[in-house]
């Protein structure tokens, strides 16, 4: 049988406008035209599909396209050229025997032109639709470029502040991690992923990399199974139930063998346990580093090792296609898992609609950073901004009270830093300062005087600090924007010290002491300690890198045009040395109570050291953080009642439901992100303190109450026991519901084997 376009479905060359050609998607068209494509495939052609070449060293196509047209190269990464992008399609489907289109790959994280805030401020919002929406535009905005394929999202568990990859992270929480995770994918690929507009998502790094240890990039991670499987697994079971197309294995190794040759991660538990059908790629040459992390010998040996656990397809080396076919000719390695392997890639590339619809058109797409993408992008800025303290109500702002304000501080009008770590194709221009936003939204009812102070977040220069307390001294209130540059978070960008950077501390001191209101806005990548200043400043709004329009919505929340909502997803430490802290930890059987703990200045040296708390606290700081997950304050005040549960007792397989009033007893409309968390008081294992079992954004009018009810499968209530294996357990539990891990108001219900319930 020869081999015709026709089996795969047509290629329509240079298809440049009207509506795109419809391909045939469901599972079985699809399966029946990979195999027809497989039949005729050589082993060279099926391994160069397993290869992904970096196109960002000049015009591609002068380097790639006799490759391309050999047939030894599935996907490129790093092009955002549509006409680039577009040339390589054509010499792939045109000039290649098989004509299959590329997979062209692109870390679209937070956003393509228009920035969304980082990943772990979208997480701020808790808002899924929200986060949906800001993928949606990130997908539109790459796809006119050609990309039909971001590696992202990022949803590794992440406890340490430390890592600068807690930026792209989703936070600390498992619920919140997999919620938001789907609503990334939902958003990059749409119920149609051949949809103008969608593009594949990729969920990230499989797994346990937010394990590094000491929050250093790239390091050994150490999880046992059962954490790994109550924990960091979690959000990729959620993903992969959504759809996700593709995964991306971990640069570390974990518990000694590395992610990228893991057979326990992408056999077992990958495609025997959750059925994965779609693609494992590996991390940037983390094939080749197999050998560098003295797993193998050369890199024929790490080729085996990724090909034999099951990584499909090869980011960036050159393993793949030097020694792949020399291992077939061996029989070392499979030809049906190859086939394998290609079938797992050509069907995302069937499901993208790539064969019928190869090239790009950015007219036959809607125009990008449009007034919807900037809405969103400002909407997820307002909801991810946290208002951590407010003493004395300092916040909102009165423009009609002021006359004057005074800006200070190295992240008041820096575009660029304010849009965060991984923004290759972010577009500076639209980019809109809190100095700018300020001076349009009031600058016409008050004096608003700017000293930068510093030259970047870094710097220990303190001979600007004299002017910039003179206009605080002269103004009625002080803000200062404060922080880290985006450069200091994201990947390879871990910090020991997560203290405000450079002279920072020693700014608020000097601007603390005119006695003006001092009001701190932090846009950092990574929750920092803020001991050193929080008792130097009346407010603090933390707004991570808040993206494009950050500045817009900091000026809307400083001055009361929108009330503060963002609730953090991840533990602020009062020290680096508590780290790791997160809400879910376990009670230990020494748990820590304030009238169990001394302080390191209190000891009494006369005092037998045996009497000195024997709990589990750390001497010379507290047992609590300095701002617990889910906090957040607001410009008004909820007030939680009457927490209640359906039925005291439940069968294994029934639903309990936990309910409670919410009143918004403040003067102002806002949001509120009710919480709720749930505790398994005696298991086979020890089960966490607290865990997020549900959560919901809601509005509420000045005085207005409503109900809030979470329905609780006992599924919900399931976790990996000492076997591994999911169980629920009978027993109680306790519920709490509120704005925070540290809500204290709590209802308790039982779960009883079936024959036990009573009534
Ligand atoms: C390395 C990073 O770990 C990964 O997250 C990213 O997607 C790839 N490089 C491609 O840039």
């Amino acid at each position: 049988m020869t081999f015709s376009r026709a089996d795969c479905g047509p290629v329509i060359p240079r298809k440049m406008s009207g509506s795109p050609a419809k391909p045939e998607n469901n599972s079985e068209a699809i399966n029946q035209r990979v195999n027809a494509l497989l039949a005729e495939m050589t082993l060279a052609e099926k391994i160069g599909q397993m290869c992904q070449l970096d196109a960002s060293n000049g015009y591609a196509p002068d380097y790639l396209a006799d490759g391309l047209r050999a047939g030894r190269v599935g996907s490129v990464l790093n092009v955002a050229d549509v006409n680039t992008v577009n040339e390589l399609q054509r010499v792939a489907v045109e000039e290649s025997r098989l004509g299959i289109p590329l997979l062209v790959g692109r870390d679209v994280i937070h956003g393509f032109r228009t920035i969304m805030p980082i990943p772990l401020g979208q997480a701020a919002t808790w808002n899924p639709e929200l986060v949906k929406q800001g993928a949606q535009v990130a997908a539109l905005e790459a796809s006119t470029t050609g990309i039909n394929w971001t590696f992202a999202p990022m949803i590794d568990i992440s406890r340490d502040a430390r890592w600068g990859r807690i930026a792209e992270s989703l936070g600390e929480c498992v619920l919140l991690t997999s919620k938001l995770a789907v609503a990334m994918v939902e958003g990059f690929q749409s119920d149609d992923l051949s949809a103008p507009g969608s593009i594949a998502s990729c969920a990230k790094h499989f797994a346990g990399y937010g394990a590094v240890e000491s929050g250093r990039d790239y390091a050994t991670t150490n999880v046992p199974e059962t954490k790994l499987r109550n924990v960091h697994l979690r959000p990729f079971k959620a993903a992969v139930d959504a759809g996700v197309t593709t995964l991306m294995t971990s640069f570390s190794d974990l518990n000694g063998i590395p992610a990228t040759g893991n057979e326990f991660l992408l056999r077992q538990v990958l495609r025997d346990e959750w059925d994965f059908d779609g693609f494992v790629v590996s991390d940037w040459d983390s094939i080749r580093q197999l050998q560098i992390h003295g797993l193998t010998e050369n890199d024929k040996e790490s080729a085996f090792e990724a090909a034999a656990a099951g990584v499909d397809m090869e980011m960036a080396g050159d393993a793949y296609s030097k020694h792949l076919a020399e291992l077939v000719e061996e029989d070392r390695i499979e030809v049906s898992d190859v086939d394998t392997a290609v079938a797992n890639i050509l069907r995302a590339k069937f499901r993208l609609g790539l064969f019928e619809n190869p090239f790009t058109n950015p007219a036959d797409l809607p125009p990008i950073a449009n007034e919807r993408s900037l809405d969103t992008a400002k909407q997820a800025a307002l909801q991810s901004v946290v208002m951590l303290k407010n003493e004395h109500n300092t916040l909102p702002l009165s423009a009609e009270k002021l006359n004057s304000v005074a800006l200070i501080g190295p992240l008041s009008d820096a575009p660029y830093q304010q849009l965060g770590t991984w923004i290759f194709d972010g577009d500076l221009d639209l980019s809109v300062t809190p100095m700018h936003a300020i001076h349009s939204l009031v600058g016409h009812d008050l004096d608003v005087r700017y000293v930068r102070a510093m030259e970047n977040s870094r710097s220990k220069a303190t001979e600007a600090f004299d002017e910039a307390v003179e206009i605080a001294r002269d103004s009625d209130a002080a803000i200062l924007f404060l922080g880290e540059e985006s450069i200091l978070s994201g990947e390879a960008h871990s910090r020991a010290d997560i203290n405000l950077p450079g002279d920072q501390a020693e700014l608020v001191r000097r601007i603390r002491e005119t006695g003006k209101p001092v009001i701190a806005v932090i846009l950092a990548g990574r929750p920092l300690t803020l001991t050193n200043i929080v008792d130097q400043v009346d407010a603090i709004l933390y707004a991570w890198h808040p993206g494009t329009m950050g500045g817009p919505a900091i000026a809307d929340l400083l001055f009361g045009i929108e009330s503060p909502s963002g609730k953090l997803p991840a533990t602020f430490p009062r020290m680096v040395g508590q780290i790791p802290i997160y809400y879910s930890q376990k009670n230990s059987g020494k748990p820590p109570s304030r009238d169990k703990i001394v302080h390191i200045d209190d000891i009494d040296t006369r005092a037998p050291q045996t009497s000195l708390g024997m709990s589990a606290f750390h001497l010379d700081t507290h047992f609590t953080p300095l701002f617990a997950f889910g906090h957040g304050l607001s410009y008004t005040e909820f007030d939680y009642q009457h927490i209640r549960v359906s039925a005291k007792e439940i069968g294994l397989g029934d639903t309990v439901t936990v309910s409670a009033e919410l009143t918004n007893r403040g003067d102002v409309a806002a949001d509120e992100v009710v919480q709720l968390y749930v505790r398994d008081l005696v298991a086979s294992i020890t089960r966490p303190v607290k865990e997020l079992k549900g959560f919901l954004r809601v509005r509420l009018e000045p005085g207005q109450t409503i109900t809030i009810d979470f329905d609780l499968h006992t599924n919900d209530l399931a976790f990996f026991g000492r076997d591994n294996q999911p169980t629920v357990e009978p027993g109680v539990f306790h519920a709490w519901m509120g704005g925070s891990s540290e809500t204290e108001l709590r209802t308790e219900f039982r779960i009883v084997d079936g024959d036990q319930l009573s009534g």
